[in-house]
């Protein structure tokens, strides 16, 4: 376990766990946080030890958004000069699979980062929303965007203008969430993935992100394409040669991600 000023992190079955850790303002992500937060799964992405990730709170919270204490006094100019969002960006790039276990509050800028992880699992009583209409702002790494396109216009504006929560149950509905449990039972669901995942021919694993995130801002014909390098390129790897003769042989396969 590794402790830093604002996350904890750990690494267990090849999961690698950063639980946002500033629970006197319940997990605000400050800008120290974020660069922790891709510190962290940057140097997870060249670990072979780590497979998969999870981003997670405490049983409460997940965050209720960017520390607006720290943001209060800034200009267009300073935040134009300090360019935090390329953080946010670089998290876009981390190859290996997230998931996002959330429970309680997962608001504003925590919520973008709920969005920009892979797969989220959540617990049944978990809010998800976009408050910053409420401080005269509006989201600023992603919120519009990724909301958008998982649900459509009218939904995402109808959120992003009222600022309400909506529940894990209709986040799930919309395709922002893949599964709901028990609040008791999100870590340890989100770990089962991770675990699952974690055990997947790891080529396999990392080609197939890239190119559904390629379907999602490319056209068909594009993404089909990129699909199809990618399919190409696995056939470079031992992990191919071991998994169909796997099955060829009546066995297990053992995938060693070369
Ligand atoms: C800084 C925060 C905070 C935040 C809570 N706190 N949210 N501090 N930034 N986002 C602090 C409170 O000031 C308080 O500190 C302590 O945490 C406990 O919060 P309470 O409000 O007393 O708790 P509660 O009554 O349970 O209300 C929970 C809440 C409320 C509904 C979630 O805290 C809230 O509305 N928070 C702000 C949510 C929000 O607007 N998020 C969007 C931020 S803008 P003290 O010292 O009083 O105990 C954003 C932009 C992203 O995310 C842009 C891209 C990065």
């Amino acid at each position: 376990m590794s402790n830093t000023t604002t996350i904890k992190t750990w690494v267990e079955d090849h999961v690698g766990v950063i639980q946002l850790n500033r629970p006197k303002v319940l997990n605000a992500l400050n800008r120290q946080m974020v660069s922790e937060i891709l510190e962290t799964m940057e140097a997870w992405d060249r670990d072979d030890d780590v497979a998969a990730m999870i981003v997670t709170g405490n049983s409460k919270v997940f965050a209720a958004g960017a520390d607006i204490a720290e943001m209060a006094e800034d200009d267009s100019i300073s935040l134009e000069l300090l360019n935090q969002f390329t953080e946010w960006d670089r998290l876009a790039w981390v190859k290996k699979p997230i998931i996002a276990a959330v429970n309680g509050y997962c608001l504003g800028g925590a919520f973008e980062l709920a969005l920009s992880c892979d797969l989220m699992v959540a617990a049944e009583n978990a809010q998800f929303g976009f408050p910053e209409i409420n401080l005269g702002v509006m989201p600023g790494a992603g919120g519009t965007v990724r909301l958008t396109k998982l649900m459509g216009r009218a939904k995402a504006l109808e959120w992003l203008w009222t600022g309400d929560y909506m529940t894990a149950e209709f986040a799930k509905e919309n395709g922002v969430v893949n599964r709901t449990v028990a609040p008791e039972l999100v870590f340890e669901e989100a770990m089962k993935l991770a675990r699952k995942i974690a055990n997947q021919a790891p080529l396999s694993v990392r080609m197939i992100k890239e190119a559904v995130n390629k379907s999602v801002d490319h056209s068909i014909y594009d993404a089909m394409q990129f699909e199809r390098k990618n399919f190409y390129m696995l056939f470079s790897s031992e992990d191919q040669k071991e998994g169909m003769r796997a099955f060829v042989e009546k066995r297990n396969p053992q995938f060693k991600g070369k």
